[in-house]
């Protein structure tokens, strides 16, 4: 099979078949998010929280992003190769955004970039699309708005929050967006926000009304190792694993049981 179009993952909610996204930062994870068939890989900007340490995403750049897209590009042969626009990259006029975004295509080899907004973000949208350049949406817990939002926590239990949501959706819709990510929202306004637009929405937090669904890579497979969030589930636990093959390498070294005659030339 070839590689996984923006028109395809579109076509998808029409057809009913869910669209699996995944975030990864490098080449080997990139490897094998491809073998196991995967469609959407995602470098998130989460990748200022799992992979460098940060606190939260706002410490990430344009030029963090670009290393770690770049890495996975090399990785990747059929999934769509998604880039988050990193907080600072956007925000402050049009012509910055359309230059950021054209670097993580032109330099990251990223096939489409992720914003974060609703209706505000409108007009731009429109612009990279324009310009060629697929966008994905992002509402609900919007991580960049961390400090506006007092943390990151549920959103959308307001009463004007349904509202508010998917008259941001159907403007992410009618700006050209591709697809929108929900993120931390009750189960039933997400499906009532997929059920109102025709674009296919991706959940992570959002219940199983959604399109697709996407998860952060470390959360997934429990690296580091400890209790997930309440919206994840730990499909293997690859940090306790980790942990424990370093021990025995360590226990080894040091009882002189490493290197062996097997491993000496
Ligand atoms: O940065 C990220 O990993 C994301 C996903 C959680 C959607 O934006
Ligand atoms: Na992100």
């Amino acid at each position: 099979r070839g590689r996984i179009t923006v028109p395809e993952l579109r076509a998808r909610k029409a057809q009913n078949e869910k669209i699996v996204m995944v975030t990864a930062y490098d080449y080997p994870s990139a490897l094998l998010a491809e073998r196991a068939e995967v469609d959407v890989v995602l470098v998130g900007d989460s990748v200022g929280m799992t992979m460098l340490g940060f606190a939260d995403v706002l410490p990430v750049t344009l030029e963090m992003m670009l290393h770690h897209v770049q890495a996975v590009r090399r990785g990747l042969h059929r999934a769509l190769l998604l880039a988050d626009m990193p907080f600072g990259s956007y925000q402050i006029g049009e012509e910055e955004a359309m230059r950021s975004a054209i670097r993580l295509l032109k330099e990251g080899g990223a096939q489409a970039v992720k914003l974060e907004g609703g209706a505000l973000i409108a007009g731009l949208i429109k612009k990279l699309t324009g310009a060629g350049i697929p966008v994905m949406g992002h509402i609900g817990l919007t991580p960049q708005s961390v400090h506006l939002l007092g943390g990151h926590r549920l959103q959308g239990r307001e009463p004007e929050a349904p509202e508010r949501m998917v008259a941001d959706a159907k403007a992410l819709e009618e700006a050209g967006a591709f697809g929108v990510v929900l993120e931390m929202i009750p189960a039933d306004l997400a499906a009532k926000i997929t059920a109102s637009i025709s674009i296919p929405t991706i959940g992570i937090g959002a219940g199983p009304a959604c399109d697709g669904q996407v998860l952060v890579w470390h959360d997934l497979l429990a690296i580091p190792p400890g209790r997930p969030f309440r919206h994840v589930k730990q499909y293997a636990n690859i940090g306790e694993q980790i942990e424990s093959a370093l021990r025995s390498y360590a226990e080894e070294v040091r009882r002189g049981v490493f290197p062996s005659k097997e491993q000496s030339l």
